[in-house]
């Protein structure tokens, strides 16, 4: 779909994603570089980054994958240091990675709860924390008057409550609170905007294909009025807002972009 933001609005700008080689952080990865900016995407599996990293290329976009896990911090250290010896310098962290699967709470063991947890709220507190450095205001590099920005890829499950996905949703009501946190001290000390976006229903990514397809499929409009798939584009075009200057006076707010999905109810 064509963009509707000018294709230099990130020029010059070098971006970190984490969950960057596939479904929405890969989108976010390649909107980011088909509007001027450096790519550097990391991921657990190496060939899922070899070929992301070749896509982006194919492209015409500069891009370098780093594997590494967010539970590890020194992955998390390594990674950044890697980009910053990369690219010579950070502007904005995206972090899109994240686990999950459907379970009871009855079957969900302590483990699994804390797996989630890592990798969706504490991996994105190391991550924010080993960038910190980089994206302060005046950090090597930075040309920029300003500080750089974090975006963090959270969900809507918490606002209510979601069968099955207790562990998903302790997590991501976590990475909601460490925007608001870090936008708040970071914002007011370092002059770096964090903010999250919470996308619904996606189409075409393994959160749909994990999550429910028979749910999805069977679901009738009746009891979700509002119910409608989103694109991943739909999600790179609002971290491109927030990324961009277009977003300069967005701090801690995570953006619903969900169709209005969260808010159905069934009609009386
Ligand atoms: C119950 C499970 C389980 C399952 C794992 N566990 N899968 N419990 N049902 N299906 C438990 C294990 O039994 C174990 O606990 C603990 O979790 C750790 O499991 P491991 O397999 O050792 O973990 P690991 O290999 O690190 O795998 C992490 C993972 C995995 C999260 C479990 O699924 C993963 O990394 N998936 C890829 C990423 C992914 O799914 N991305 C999509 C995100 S979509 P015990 O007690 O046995 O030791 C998304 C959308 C959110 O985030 C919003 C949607 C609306």
């Amino acid at each position: 779909m064509e963009s509707p933001f000018k294709p230099n609005i990130l020029n010059g700008k070098v971006a970190l994603l984490t969950g960057g080689g596939s479904g929405i952080g890969y989108e976010i990865s390649s909107q980011f570089g088909q509007h001027g900016a450096c790519v550097a995407i990391m991921g657990r599996r190496k060939s899922v980054l070899d070929s992301a990293v070749a896509s982006l290329r194919s492209l015409g976009i500069q891009a370098v994958g780093f594997e590494g896990d967010v539970r590890k911090q020194e992955d998390a250290k390594k990674v950044v240091e890697s980009t910053i010896k990369h690219f010579g310098k950070l502007d904005i962290l995206v972090n899109a990675a994240a686990g999950n699967f459907l379970v009871s709470a009855e079957d969900l063991s302590p483990n699994g709860f804390r797996t989630v947890m890592d990798i969706d709220s504490v991996g994105t507190f190391t991550m924010c924390r080993e960038a910190l450095k980089y994206l302060k205001k005046g950090a090597p590099g930075r040309t920029s008057s300003s500080g750089g920005s974090i975006l963090n890829i959270s969900a809507t499950l918490h606002y209510t409550a979601s069968f099955y996905q207790i562990h998903v949703s302790a997590a991501k009501a976590a990475v909601d609170a460490l925007t608001r946190n870090l936008a708040l001290e970071w914002g007011t000390d370092y002059d770096i905007r964090v903010n999250g976006i919470a996308p619904g229903p996606i189409g075409d990514t393994a959160g749909m294909s994990k999550l429910g397809p028979d749910e999805i499929k069977n679901s009738s409009r009746k009891e979700m009025p509002l119910y409608k798939l989103g694109e991943k584009w739909d999600i790179a075009v609002a971290a491109l807002y927030l990324t961009s200057e277009a977003g300069k006076y967005v701090n801690g707010t995570t953006l619903v972009v969900d169709g209005g999905l969260w808010l159905s109810r069934p009609r009386p």
